[in-house]
C-alpha cells in the first residue's frame, strides 16, 4: 500500500514536472542521427540510441540511411554520401521548420556537409558530435594492430590520394598523413574542401552557414583508439610534416591554422562561446547513458528548457537519473562501432 502511493505520487510529479517545465512534443525541434562506419539504422546500438535520444528529449529523432547501410558506408564516396543526406534531409516535411544533428564518428563529417554546403535545407540548430574526425585520421579506422593489419594499413596509405581509392573508399575522404600534405590537398576529394583548406577554393558560404548553428558540442572519448588522433574530435590535430606534438584546436599553442585563421568559423563560434569541448571516459563511442543525459540531451530539448531556463538545465537530468536508479535502469556504455 505505501508503495503503491509513493509511486502514485512519484508518476504524479513525473508527469507534473515533464508537463509543466518540458515542454514535449509538437513544440521542439526534431533531430537526425548519422551513423559511423560498418554501421546502420537498422542495428540495435544505432537505433536503441536514437530512440534513447527520443525518449530522454522528447523531441523525434530520425536515423538517416545512406543507400545500402554498412556497405556504403564503407564504399561509396563521402561525397555521394553527403548528397543522398543532402537530398533526404530537405524531402522530409518533418524537418521543415529546422533541425539537429547528432553524428556518430564518421557521420559527423556528413552531418557538417550538410550544415555548410547542402544548398536549400532547412536551419540546423545544434550539431551534436561525438567522436568525429574532423581535422582528419591518420589511419584507416577500425584495423587493429595485428600484423595483415598493419600491412593493409601501409598498402592502403600509400595509395589512398589515387583516384581509384578515392572512388571506392569511403575513409580515403578523411585520412590527412601529416607527412604527405601536398598529396593530401590535390587528391583527397572530401575533407580538403569541408575544412575550406584549399586556398584557391575557400568559399565563404561555408564559414558564414557553419557560424549559424547556435551550438557545437564536440565530444572526445579520452580512450578512443579509433581516432588517431582522439582530439581530432575536438579539431585537434598535428601539425603539417610530422606525427607530433598534436595541435589543440584553441587557447594552446601551437594553434592550427583552421582554427587561427577561422576557414570554416570554428574560431568565430567558440569566440562567441558556442562551441563546447566535452572530454568523456570510454573508447570510440562508448559514451555511457548518464553523459548522453548530460551532454547531447540538453541540446535536443525546446529551447525554453536550454536557454531561458538555464540555471534548471541539470535538475531535470537528476530527476530523470533519479527515476533511472529508482526503475534500475543500469549506466552500461552503448557500444556503437
Ligand atoms: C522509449 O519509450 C517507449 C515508450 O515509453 C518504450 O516503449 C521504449 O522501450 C523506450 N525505448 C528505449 C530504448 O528505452
Ligand atoms: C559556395 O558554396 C555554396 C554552397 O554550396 C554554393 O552555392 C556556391 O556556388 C559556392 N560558391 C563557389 C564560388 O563555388
Amino acid at each position: 500500500m505505501a508503495m503503491d502511493s509513493l509511486i502514485t505520487s512519484l508518476v504524479l510529479v513525473v508527469v507534473l514536472l515533464t508537463t509543466t517545465t518540458l515542454p514535449f512534443s509538437s513544440s521542439s525541434l526534431p533531430f537526425i542521427v548519422l551513423h559511423g562506419i560498418g554501421d546502420q539504422c537498422s542495428n540495435g546500438g544505432v537505433s536503441q540510441f536514437t530512440e534513447l535520444l527520443s525518449n530522454w528529449s522528447g523531441s523525434q529523432g530520425y536515423c538517416i540511411e545512406i543507400g545500402s547501410g554498412t556497405w556504403d558506408s564503407w564504399f561509396k564516396p563521402l561525397t555521394e554520401q553527403a548528397e543522398i543526406v543532402c537530398d533526404k534531409v530537405k524531402e522530409m516535411k518533418e524537418l521543415s521548420e529546422g533541425f539537429n544533428i547528432v553524428g556518430l564518428s564518421q557521420g559527423n563529417l556528413i552531418g557538417r556537409a550538410v550544415v555548410e554546403y547542402c544548398d536549400g535545407v532547412p536551419p540546423v540548430k545544434n550539431m551534436i558530435s561525438l567522436g568525429g574526425p574532423h581535422a582528419g585520421e591518420a589511419s584507416v579506422p577500425l584495423c587493429g594492430s595485428g600484423i595483415f593489419c598493419i600491412i593493409a594499413d601501409n598498402l592502403i596509405k600509400s595509395e589512398i590520394y589515387s583516384k581509384y581509392v578515392q572512388a571506392h573508399l569511403a575513409p580515403s575522404g578523411y585520412v590527412k598523413i601529416p607527412t604527405d600534405i601536398s598529396a593530401y590537398l590535390s587528391g583527397c576529394k572530401f575533407l580538403p574542401k569541408l575544412n575550406n583548406e584549399l586556398p584557391d577554393e575557400r568559399n565563404a558560404t561555408y564559414k558564414d552557414r557553419f557560424t549559424s548553428l547556435q551550438n557545437l558540442v564536440l565530444i572526445m572519448f579520452e580512450h578512443d583508439t579509433v581516432l588517431i588522433p582522439k582530439e581530432t574530435a575536438w579539431f585537434g590535430y598535428y601539425p603539417d610534416g610530422a606525427f607530433e606534438p598534436v595541435l589543440p584546436p584553441q587557447q594552446v599553442w601551437p594553434l592550427t591554422k583552421l582554427y587561427v585563421e577561422d576557414w570554416i568559423g570554428l574560431r568565430t563560434l567558440d569566440e562567441a562561446g558556442k562551441v563546447k569541448y566535452i572530454s568523456v571516459p570510454g573508447n570510440h563511442l562508448g559514451i555511457s547513458r548518464s553523459d548522453m543525459k548530460k551532454y547531447v540531451v540538453p541540446y535536443l530539448m525546446d529551447e525554453s528548457v536550454t536557454e531561458t531556463a538555464s540555471s534548471s538545465i541539470h535538475w531535470p537530468l537528476s530527476v530523470w537519473t533519479f527515476i533511472g536508479e529508482l526503475f534500475g535502469l543500469s549506466d552500461r556504455p552503448l557500444q556503437h562501432k
